[in-house]
């Protein structure tokens, strides 16, 4: 089984991002040959400013390196090191009808945001095609949000296997149901948009500042509370053993539990489970070449393989 995913350099990981997208990817990393990489391509369809692509695509080699990626058993890479993926997007291109990327939220949602109507933006979705049709991919782990673009990659493969020929292994997306929507701050999507994050590798009083605000309703400290509701519980749930979390709804139920005692365990177990990867993070900073090695020798591997789809598409619609 192998599977795929890429994630966007742009900018600082958050917590919706850990557990939407990394650790899922993490966990599955251990039942089949894994294939991450940094899609600085599509980040450049929203991000244009050199010097920032260039540290935002370092800093999520270095976060991803921290928070366990087992280079081992995945192949990471930069998207831009495989430019195979740019000639298989032409070819799917040709079979992709307008209408299926007019539908696209994704595409509509950035236009929503004042984001100009470029083809870049608008091809998008083929060019994620390309990423994971080019690797065989049979499993795609994604956050919700990108559930659409998957169901647009098998379309295309579909599409393109019936036109010429069995080419293409048709993706499934994965999408952990439990974790995949991650609260911010005041209760919406965690998302840097919405200002509502806690990052992953922020500054320690900011990252507890931050976990202080986090909104509730204003039941005083001797009143009991429904941790269903509460958006400091939805967090530690996501870090806690299932033992830590009956004992979290325990003290909820209970009374005398105040918020200000759940956020403390929040920043807690967050600290605890961080500090490794904070330790690693700052290991690996200081090891720039290594960190390029692995992305290139990541990039050597994740070549071959595209090189064998790449030459059978191109086979099939005879260019060679
Ligand atoms: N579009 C994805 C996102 O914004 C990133 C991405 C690009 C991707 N290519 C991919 C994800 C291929 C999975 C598979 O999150």
């Amino acid at each position: 089984m192998r599977i795929l995913s890429g994630i966007q350099p742009s900018g600082k990981l958050h917590l919706g991002n850990y557990f939407g997208m990394m650790r899922p990817a993490l966990e599955l990393q251990k039942k089949g040959e894994t294939y991450l990489f940094i899609a600085n391509y599509h980040a450049l369809t929203t991000v244009q400013d050199a010097p920032r692509m260039r540290q935002d695509t370092w800093d999520v080699a270095l976060d991803f390196l921290a928070c366990g990626l087992d280079t081992e058993k995945t192949i990471f890479f930069r998207q831009s090191d495989v430019p195979e993926v740019h000639e298989l997007a032409w070819l799917l291109s040709i079979v992709t009808p307008m209408g299926l990327l007019e539908r696209c939220h994704s595409y509509k949602d950035k236009l929503g945001k004042g984001f100009a109507p470029s083809h870049g933006l608008f091809a998008y979705p083929v060019l994620m095609a390309s990423d994971i049709l080019i690797y065989q991919s049979n499993i795609v782990p994604v956050g919700r949000d990108q559930k659409q673009h998957v169901e647009v990659t098998r379309d295309i493969a579909i599409k393109f296997n019936n036109q010429f020929g069995e080419v293409f292994t048709i993706p499934e997306p994965f999408i952990q149901e439990e974790v995949a929507v991650v609260p911010g701050l005041d209760g919406m999507k965690m998302s840097k948009s919405y200002g509502n994050t806690i990052e992953l590798f922020g500054d320690a009083k900011e990252t507890k500042a931050r976990i202080m605000k986090i909104v509730t309703d204003s039941k005083g400290l001797e009143d009991p509370k429904d941790p269903a509701t509460c958006n400091i519980y939805a967090l530690y749930k996501l870090f806690a053993t299932p033992e830590q979390r009956a004992e979290m709804e325990a003290n909820y139920r209970a009374g005398n539990y105040g918020y200000g005692h759940a956020k403390k365990a929040l920043l807690a177990i967050f600290e605890e489970q961080f500090a490794p990867f904070r330790a690693k993070r700052e290991e690996l900073k200081a090891n720039p070449d290594y960190v390029e090695s692995i992305l290139r020798e990541g990039a050597e591997r994740a070549r071959v393989a595209a090189r064998v789809t790449l030459d059978k598409a191109r086979k099939a619609v005879g260019i060679v």
